[in-house]
């Protein structure tokens, strides 16, 4: 699986799946949760309804809709509590989760956000190494994984998490 890193917006991507990092209720938000509804339209909202919500470190599919991609991976990502609440691996799952449904929708390129690194402040560079450590040791057949950063800090640390054996 190739892994590779982009400074952008993720809603602008037209590959298979892009990952939301949303929260339990699956009913929308601010940060990249707010720009995927925002970008992909009301039937977005409407497709969530359905899903009666997602547990922290599980991931869910639905139609991209109005996105270039074709499907939206929403998995919630842990709030930082300081690392010993299980932080890191409920963060691993929401990597490995996602993959596990990228396949099972026949997705073979996949888009990550840095989940919970926002307004769930997980500290960036230790979130870059839970999700570089968890989609190396995934064994699935996605092809492609970008892992976007909004901003200058998260390329950053996603292009050390890479660089680490
Ligand atoms: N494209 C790519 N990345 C983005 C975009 C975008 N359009 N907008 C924001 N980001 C980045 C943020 O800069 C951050 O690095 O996504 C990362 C995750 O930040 P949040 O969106 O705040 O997500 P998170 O920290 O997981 O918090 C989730 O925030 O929006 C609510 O409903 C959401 O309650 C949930 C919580």
């Amino acid at each position: 699986m190739n892994i590779e890193v982009w400074r952008g917006d993720i809603t602008t991507l037209g590959v298979d799946a892009i990952v939301n990092a949303a929260n339990n209720s699956l009913l929308g938000g601010g940060g990249v949760d707010g720009a995927i509804h925002r970008a992909a339209g009301p039937e977005l909202l409407a497709a969530c309804r359905e899903l009666g919500g997602c547990d922290t470190g599980d991931a869910k599919a639905t139609p991209g809709f109005d996105l270039p991609a074709r499907w939206v991976i929403h998995t919630v990502g842990p709030v930082w509590y300081g690392g010993d609440q299980g932080e890191p691996e409920l963060l691993a799952s929401c990597y490995r989760r996602s993959l596990e449904v990228a396949d099972e929708i026949g997705g073979r390129t996949v888009a990550f956000p840095a989940i919970s690194t926002g307004v769930y402040a997980y500290p960036k560079a230790a979130a870059a190494d839970v999700a570089v450590a968890a989609l190396r040791s995934a064994d699935r057949s996605v092809e492609s994984v970008t892992l976007v950063g909004f901003d200058e800090a998260t390329v950053a640390t996603y292009e050390a998490a890479l660089r680490a054996p």
